[in-house]
């Protein structure tokens, strides 16, 4: 995956409530605290989509945890994820839109890499909300990695992995407090170009994440 795209500067102005890179560094990302969280019934209870995000920015722990949940090690032995995938292919790339660019969710490392020094949370989707919250998730799937020839199974398969991930993102917001909602309508081609995925990648979902306006 080509993760250094132009002339990365290296400078990175950090708030003490939470990121503001004003240029693109690599992120170490806290250790995601394993005892977090209400009981997975009342984040049941609570779980929904919400399209109206305040601008508060995550702080970093909240970005760690959400990742962890989202797609993270959770058996580090083998390196296996939090959400599961068809024939064990783990194809997904997560990646985080800022608005100090775009980084790519290194699971095993728990970092995120560098991707896109350009804050493109607007062009992750079509809907008026979109851009207005202070991340956005893009899920890039590696078709190199599914070993899927026909282009439907390759969508299909994909797509349910994603819905994992997703469902795990949307369970850590309930119990976080946190407003977020999984997205299909976007401009998949053009949100490519943006990204300068390579051939072989291709979006299937977007999910935006924040805190509640007021
Ligand atoms: C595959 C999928 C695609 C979705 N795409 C969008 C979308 O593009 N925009 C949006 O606002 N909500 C989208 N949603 C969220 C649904 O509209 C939402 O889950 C549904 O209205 C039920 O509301 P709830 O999540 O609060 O239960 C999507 C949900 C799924 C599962």
């Amino acid at each position: 995956m080509t993760e250094h795209l132009g002339d990365l500067s290296v400078a990175a102005i950090w708030a003490p409530d939470g990121i503001r890179a004003q240029s693109q560094l690599p992120i170490d990302l806290p250790p995601a605290r394993t005892d977090f969280g209400m009981p997975i019934g009342q984040a049941l209870r609570l779980r929904r989509s919400s399209r109206e995000f305040g601008d508060r920015v995550l702080p970093l722990q909240v970005l760690s945890e959400l990742l962890w949940c989202a797609y993270g090690v959770n058996r580090p032995a083998t390196a296996d994820r939090t959400a599961p995938s068809w024939r064990h292919a783990r194809e997904t790339d997560i990646l985080a839109a800022m608005p100090g660019g775009v980084w790519r969710y290194d699971a095993v490392a728990h970092r995120l890499v560098p991707f896109l020094d350009a804050d493109i949370r607007a062009q992750t989707g079509i809907q008026d909300f979109v851009g207005t919250a202070p991340l956005d998730l893009v899920y890039v799937s590696n078709s190199e990695l599914l070993g899927v020839e026909s282009r439907d199974e390759r969508y299909r398969v994909a797509s349910a992995d994603v819905g994992f991930i997703g469902q795990n993102v949307y369970l850590y917001c309930a119990s976080e407090g946190l407003a977020c909602v999984f997205r299909g309508s976007l401009d998949h081609e053009g949100l490519a170009r943006a990204l300068r995925l390579r051939e072989t990648q291709f979006i299937t979902f977007a999910q935006t994440v924040g805190y509640p306006k007021g």
